[in-house]
């Protein structure tokens, strides 16, 4: 494989005119889609291999309507962020960690997925051919999004006979409209999100689809996001659309263990590592629904939403407000320790960042 300084001179060589930072206003990058210079994609036949990756101008796909992606969901994603250091080198976050997920996902989903290191490989390359987009210190990231998506024609229901990966990325800002303020959830008791043997625990696409319905009628009624509960008990917490929970009393940490229906969240992992080093006490377990009314603060973890803190949550109709509606010490403390190491403010003892 190139080493980081042989993969940048091959890529500012050939893509020379993406160096100088691009002009946008990057005081106001929320978390929607904005169009970057190129994106990265590989194909691979049924039962083979991915191979000849490529860097290519970004732009719409072709795609037949038969392909298996369209009419069966048989598509995984990926997301993960790159930042920009003050001395102009870039971060990405764990990206092994990704490619890793993507592997076990395409496995649930009958894919085949690229290597960890082809993964990583192509993250790289499509950051450094898209270095302007980067965002300065401070004013936000590179989300990327890795794509597997079965693109071969299917009618009958089977597994696609060509698989695509692709990269993308767009600058973001801040997830939720609020900000860094506190979000506001309610628990959802009747839909939910994943079933014991289903697919709650990989990242495909079908369960993001899933959860709109009770996502939007959440914001029609003022909220930011829905917490689900699990579809047996209906009594422990899942996980909120977009993102992973945790609770904290009496300065203990917990969330929901993984256990099938649940994302296994990389900054979720990377939290509950962070706050033990912090030496806090990191419960995995069930968490049930009543635990929510006597907590002293709630916050989520995910990559786009990075740590953030909740201000009330509603359940039935009942609605418990966290710290006074505040940000929460503990959020704080976690939110302040992991970005600052995602941004090489901080020694990064875990060995989490890769610098391009
Ligand atoms: C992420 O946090 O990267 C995700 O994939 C969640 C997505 C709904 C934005």
């Amino acid at each position: 494989a190139a080493s980081p300084s042989r993969l940048d001179a091959v890529l500012s060589e050939t893509y020379s005119e993406t160096t100088e930072l691009a002009d946008i206003d990057w005081d106001s990058l929320g978390f929607s889609f904005l169009p970057t210079d190129y994106m990265y994609t590989m194909k691979c036949a049924r039962g083979g291999e991915f191979s000849k990756g490529e860097l290519q101008r970004f732009g719409n796909i072709e795609m037949n309507p038969s392909a298996g992606v369209l009419n069966y969901g048989q598509g995984l994603f990926e997301g993960l962020k790159a930042y920009r250091k003050e001395d102009g080198n870039i971060l990405l976050f764990r990206p092994e960690e990704n490619a890793v997920r993507m592997r076990s996902g395409a496995e649930r989903m009958c894919m085949p997925s690229p290597t960890v290191e082809q993964f990583v490989e192509a993250v790289k390359a499509t950051v450094l051919a898209n270095r302007r987009w980067v965002p300065p210190p401070g004013k936000g990231s590179l989300y990327i999004r890795p794509l597997l998506m079965g693109s071969g024609a299917v009618l009958g229901l089977a597994p696609a006979p060509e698989y695509t990966f692709l990269i993308y990325v767009s600058p973001v800002g801040n997830y939720f409209k609020e900000g860094v303020a506190p979000i506001h959830l309610v628990v959802e008791h009747e839909l939910h999100r994943a079933t014991p043997g289903g697919t709650g625990g990989v990242k495909t696409i079908g369960n993001y689809a899933a959860v709109l319905k009770a996502q939007s009628a959440a914001k029609a009624k003022g909220y930011s996001d829905v917490l689900y509960l699990d579809c047996v008990n209906k009594r422990y917490l899942e996980e909120v659309s977009s993102c992973n929970i945790f609770v904290v009393k009496d300065n203990v940490i917990f969330t929901p263990a993984i256990k099938g229906t649940i994302l296994p969240g990389i900054t979720r992992k990377s939290i509950i590592d962070v706050a033990r080093s912090q030496g806090f006490q990191v419960e995995e377990r069930h968490v049930a629904v009543d635990e929510l009314l006597d907590a002293d603060e709630v916050f989520c973890t995910g990559t786009a939403v990075v740590v953030s803190p909740v201000g009330s949550i509603t359940y039935m109709g009942k609605r418990v407000s966290y710290r006074d509606g505040g940000v929460g010490v503990v959020s704080q403390q976690l939110y302040s320790v992991l970005t600052r190491l995602q941004m090489g403010l901080i020694e990064d003892k875990m060995d989490w960042t890769v610098e391009l």
